[in-house]
């Protein structure tokens, strides 16, 4: 049984997080999410937590914390989650990816399909859905008919709330920077909206791409192999022994011929050098056993 949240009310919020709820809201982050948390961000998480507060009508972070470690309490447990994850995300973030996915990663995958045998993408840590739809786009630029065929992008992320944005594939104008005019015009219906103009992402491309929760650090139920894995600024939240932990299940998990991409900021560590070749910038395959 769910415990019940305390009625909101409106109450004071204490102003300081104590050196000891601070070092249990880091221990939590890293034991359910595996985030790290410097003493760096103590401004930022008590600015998150405190709407989490706030909207539970709770006053010091110490019976937040009781609540939410009491009892089987997974809904705020999620909401504290989404509360400590950072979702920036863009259209074409790092574009270098996309060149080369149309120029290396599309004759492999056209072969496959030809062949009739399927492809599996898995865009991990996906946000708001705008690289899952980015890489979709660009397929869908190389093949429009790619969408028919055995082709899926499984884009997964632990926070529900950037999931529930990605799976709607709404976009309003601040958010579609990045992508090229032609996309524009193919892959999204335009409407005007009290705030502004809003961008839908078409059926098409939205039907090439899978969303579900998920938490890299837990188990994976996914079957089969990937011939992309794109997991980009989201390992750099995480201590270098779960990286390590995280790029070698990535590795079991590429098909023999996959390729494997990172953000511009990270890097492999190294014990998982000998498990990974670089073959791009910040773009990697699968090393060949000898
Ligand atoms: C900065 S965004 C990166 C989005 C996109 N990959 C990009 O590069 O634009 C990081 C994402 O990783 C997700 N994330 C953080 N920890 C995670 C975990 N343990 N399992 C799955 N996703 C996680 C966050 O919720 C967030 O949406």
């Amino acid at each position: 049984m769910n415990q019940l949240a305390p009625a909101p009310r409106k109450v004071a919020i204490e102003s300081d997080i104590s050196d000891a709820a601070y070092a249990r809201i880091v221990a939590l982050s890293k034991s359910q999410a595996g985030i790290v948390l410097s003493p760096s961000k103590v401004p930022m998480v008590k600015s998150r937590l405190t709407r989490r507060l706030r909207t539970l009508g709770i006053a010091t972070f110490d019976s937040y914390l009781d609540f939410l470690e009491g009892a089987d309490n997974p809904e705020e447990m999620s909401a504290f989650i989404s509360a400590l994850t950072t979702n920036v995300t863009q259209f074409f973030r790092e574009n270098h990816h996309f060149d080369y996915m149309k120029s290396t990663i599309y004759p492999h995958i056209k072969a496959k399909l030809a062949r009739g045998e399927k492809v599996r993408i898995w865009s991990a840590g996906c946000s708001n859905g705008q690289e899952p739809y980015s890489i979709a786009m660009t397929f869908l630029d190389c093949d429009p008919t790619i969408g028919s065929k055995d082709f899926l992008i499984l884009a997964t992320d632990i926070d529900p709330l950037v999931l529930a944005t990605a799976s709607a594939g709404v976009y309003g104008d601040s958010l579609i920077g990045g992508i090229p005019d032609a996309f524009l015009k193919k892959a999204f219906t335009v409407s005007q909206k009290a705030d502004g103009l809003s961008y839908c992402v078409n059926d098409d491309v939205k039907s090439m791409v899978r969303f579900r929760q998920l938490n890299l650090n837990e188990t994976w139920p996914m079957q089969g192999a990937f011939d992309l894995i794109i997991c980009r600024n989201v390992m750099i939240y995480f201590d270098e022994p779960t990286q390590s932990r995280l790029l070698s299940r990535f590795s079991d998990k590429l098909d023999q011929e996959g390729w494997l991409m990172i953000g511009h900021s990270e890097r492999l560590p190294d014990d998982t050098t000998p498990l990974l070749s670089s073959v791009g910038v910040t773009t990697y395959k699968r090393a060949q056993k000898h």
